[in-house]
């Protein structure tokens, strides 16, 4: 079928198999072109499909020549019916570490569950032994509690007062001022931190260290945020912010607990990018025209793949000790959160309005991003040719 994308807000209702795998070859490509990572050999990483997860897996394999299990919850195709990014970034991944003779494995389901984890801890068991790596990169709105069935929806509200800001319209450029109440109830603070808190990660590392599968040694690392000034009320602030601190402090009890193994839990604080989980929340992605801005100017930007390859090349996997900041967090933010940068950010904020947000910021670039998400407006696909939407995953458990 010739597919096009249907853009309903800030999702893309359809996505293209072949946008979506040169997308995967192209940041299988620049790991490989950054050479080899002195890594982990057996990576599990949950929330595999997309976003920071998807670079991840990809690090870890092309860049470390590690045997990956990937989880991930993502639609497949029906006939005439695409399937979600996710799952075309997954196949495409799959065939080439496949053909490049690397281990990979995964399962398509809801990682909060009880039953997918027990899939993937029997996977690890018959296929891997042990695993060396646990990236937790989950983005999702809503989690079922897999103990009392209860369903927990997260919200992006301030705390305490109103937050009144400009925000982008980012398919017309159109700026507009927006006022976002503040969370009414405190269980709107308390659903979002079970929804993107540290539970499930801590749920995880515990069935796993239970089931004698995780290396001497082992290292387990989520993504968090911080972000500047600007978008603190709505982010670092507001309801999210208080699911990443829960996340951060997670990470300390993981450590604890692996003390028998050696073993170490870690946040990352990763940089503003365009993904689907980030393009829902407000004001956020006017911010990040500018910031995009700067940052290409000053030769400064990275994507997905940039980050996590920095962050595994630079960080975790050196012969030093892991850097972390004052609250004992990985920062891979560093670039974004430079003084000039953050200086000019906060200059270009103050003036931009809809007539010249094109030449003051980089919305084309923010759009070119959210495109490219779907596998649309990717460089060297013809989008007039039919593809073959029923694409199917490798390695599919
Ligand atoms: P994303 O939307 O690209 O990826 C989310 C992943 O989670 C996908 O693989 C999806 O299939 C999977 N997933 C969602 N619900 C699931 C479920 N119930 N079961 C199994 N898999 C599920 O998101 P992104 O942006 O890569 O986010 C990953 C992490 O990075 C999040 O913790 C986010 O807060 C963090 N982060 C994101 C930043 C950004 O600007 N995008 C910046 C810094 C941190």
């Amino acid at each position: 079928m010739i597919i096009e994308p249907k853009v309903r807000g800030f999702i893309c209702l359809t996505a293209h198999p072949k946008g979506c795998e040169q997308n995967v070859i192209n940041q299988i490509n620049y790991v490989k072109s950054k050479g080899a990572i002195d890594g982990p050999k057996r990576v599990l990483v949950i929330g595999s499909s997309t976003g920071f997860g998807l670079a991840s897996r990809i690090t870890s394999a092309f860049g470390s020549d590690a045997a990956t299990i990937g989880v991930y919850f993502e639609k497949p195709p029906a006939e005439g019916k695409p399937a979600s990014p996710g799952w075309y970034n997954t196949a495409a991944f799959e065939l080439q570490a496949h053909k490049a003779g690397l281990y990979a494995k995964s399962v398509n389901g809801d990682a909060f569950s009880h039953e997918v984890k027990k899939t993937v801890l029997d996977l690890i068991k018959t296929d891997l032994g042990q695993i060396d790596l646990i990236i937790y990169s989950l983005a999702s709105p809503r989690r079922t509690h897999p103990d009392t069935a209860e369903v927990f929806n997260s919200v992006l509200k301030p705390i305490g007062q109103k937050f009144s800001s400009k925000t982008v319209n980012f398919h017309t450029g159109d700026i507009s001022d927006i006022t976002i109440e503040p969370v009414t109830a405190d269980s709107d603070i308390e659903n979002t931190i079970a929804v993107m808190g540290g539970e499930d990660w801590a749920m995880w590392i515990e069935a796993l260290k239970q089931a004698d599968l995780l290396a001497e040694n082992a290292v387990t690392v989520a993504y968090s945020y911080v972000g500047p000034e600007l978008t603190e009320a709505i982010y670092r602030k507001g309801t999210i912010g208080r699911a990443k601190d829960h996340l951060e402090a997670t990470a300390f009890e993981i450590t604890d607990s692996l003390k028998a193994i050696n073993g170490k839990g870690y946040v990352s604080v990763n940089k503003a990018l365009v993904t689907q989980a980030s393009s829902a929340i407000p004001v956020i992605p006017l911010y990040m025209s500018l910031l995009y801005k700067v940052m290409k100017e000053q030769n400064l930007h990275e994507g997905c793949i940039e980050q996590i390859q920095r962050l595994f090349q630079e960080r975790l996997y050196t012969s030093k000790a892991i850097p972390t900041d004052e609250k004992g967090r990985i920062r891979i933010d560093d670039w974004e959160m430079r003084e000039d940068v953050q200086q000019k950010v906060i200059e270009l904020w103050k003036e931009v309005t809809t007539e010249n947000l094109p030449e003051l910021g980089d919305l084309a670039g923010y759009q070119q991003d959210f495109f490219n998400l779907f596998g649309f407006k990717v460089a060297g696909v013809d989008y007039d040719v039919e593809v073959d939407e029923m694409v199917q995953i490798p390695g599919l458990v």
